[in-house]
């Protein structure tokens, strides 16, 4: 009844932004991402008959906030199978929380494979992502290592909604750098921030269009594995979906000054012939995606990026995992 999973973020290099349903947290459009080899997860969930209700940890304190959503997701598996008692969750992120992290990614993959666990539900990987996606729409893809694609199903309770892997971590030799502005949590959750630009932006159609073009080339670029390519079809769905963003009433703007320095220093270093690429979630940290060969260079550049407060180094990395299992 008690488990252990760890799982790490991933970073989507074409974008979901918008739902097809939110009860069941369906994506508009499919999205495709890099399982990172760090920034990790770990999460203890056990399950006890004694628990008066949920107990949930986050950084060693009481959740707040972010124990409403784990309870929330620990209330369906209980009702979708059956089971009556209460958890503890003890979960630890080696990296800030909610600030465009993708905290949300690597913790619900890591929540659902320690409940899968916990509970003995033995459910294979399309049904394990599909339940993660309930937690939050990209953690089902964070179940999968190296790059995987999110179908968005057409199913409406969500069946069909999981997360397939594309190619394995070391197909593409890349480093993926991030860039942190600030380790602040984010004003506007990614939820909210969707359905704003759903509703009030002109743009969201032409991008909700526009990504689905870019599935298909982002699916070529992995199989060939052409970094040029994957970097520049990364950078621009990553700007296409800040300008959806841009155009909602009122508008949402995750960046600061420091994200548009990082994005001119990224620039300037293509101007210099180094191959780098950025990509921007809902948050203000930036991430490059570059050659190993060329990742000193840019961490060199991004640590002198004016209002960039740290750098962090990762590469492509496995799926989620079970760390320790106690029945
Ligand atoms: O799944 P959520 O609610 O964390 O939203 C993810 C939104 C983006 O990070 C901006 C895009 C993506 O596909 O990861």
């Amino acid at each position: 009844m008690k488990a252990t999973a760890r799982a790490t973020s991933n970073i989507a290099l074409i974008k979901y932004w918008g739902k097809r349903d939110i009860t069941f947290n369906l994506p508009a459009t499919g999205s495709i991402s890099v399982t990172l080899d760090g920034l990790a997860t770990t999460t203890t969930v056990e399950f006890d008959e004694g628990c008066e209700s949920d107990e949930i940890l986050l950084n060693g304190a009481p959740a707040g906030d972010a124990g409403a959503r784990v309870t929330k997701f620990l209330d369906l598996v209980r009702a979708k199978y059956g089971v009556s008692a209460h958890a503890r969750v003890e979960t630890h992120n080696d990296f800030p929380t909610g600030a465009g992290l993708a905290s949300s990614a690597s913790g619900f993959a890591a929540l659902a494979l320690a409940c899968n666990e916990a509970l003995s539900l033995g459910l294979p990987t399309p049904a394990l992502s599909a339940l993660a996606r309930r937690g939050s729409g990209s953690a089902a893809r964070s179940l999968l290592g190296g790059f995987a694609e999110m179908l968005p199903g057409t199913s409406p309770d969500g069946a069909d909604a999981y997360a397939v892997p594309l190619a394995d971590p070391g197909h593409v030799p890349m480093n993926m750098l991030i860039a942190v502005t600030s380790s602040g949590p984010k004003k506007v959750g990614s939820t909210e921030g969707m359905q704003r630009t759903e509703e009030t932006s002109p743009y969201h159609p032409a991008w909700v269009a526009a990504t689905t073009q870019d599935l298909d080339a982002m699916r070529r670029a992995i199989a060939d594995a052409v970094l040029e390519e994957i970097g520049t079809l990364a950078e621009s769905n990553c700007l296409r979906m800040h300008a959806s963003m841009l155009g909602a009433r009122p508008p949402l703007l995750y960046w600061n000054s420091a994200t548009v320095a990082a994005i001119h220093t990224v620039w300037g270093l293509r101007e210099r012939g180094i191959g780098a690429w950025f990509t921007i979630d809902a948050g203000p940290q930036v991430k490059v995606i570059c050659s190993p060969i060329d990742a000193k260079a840019v961490e060199s550049a991004l640590r002198n990026t004016p209002g960039v407060t740290d750098v962090i180094l990762t590469a492509p990395g496995a799926g989620a995992s079970i760390v320790e299992s106690v029945s």
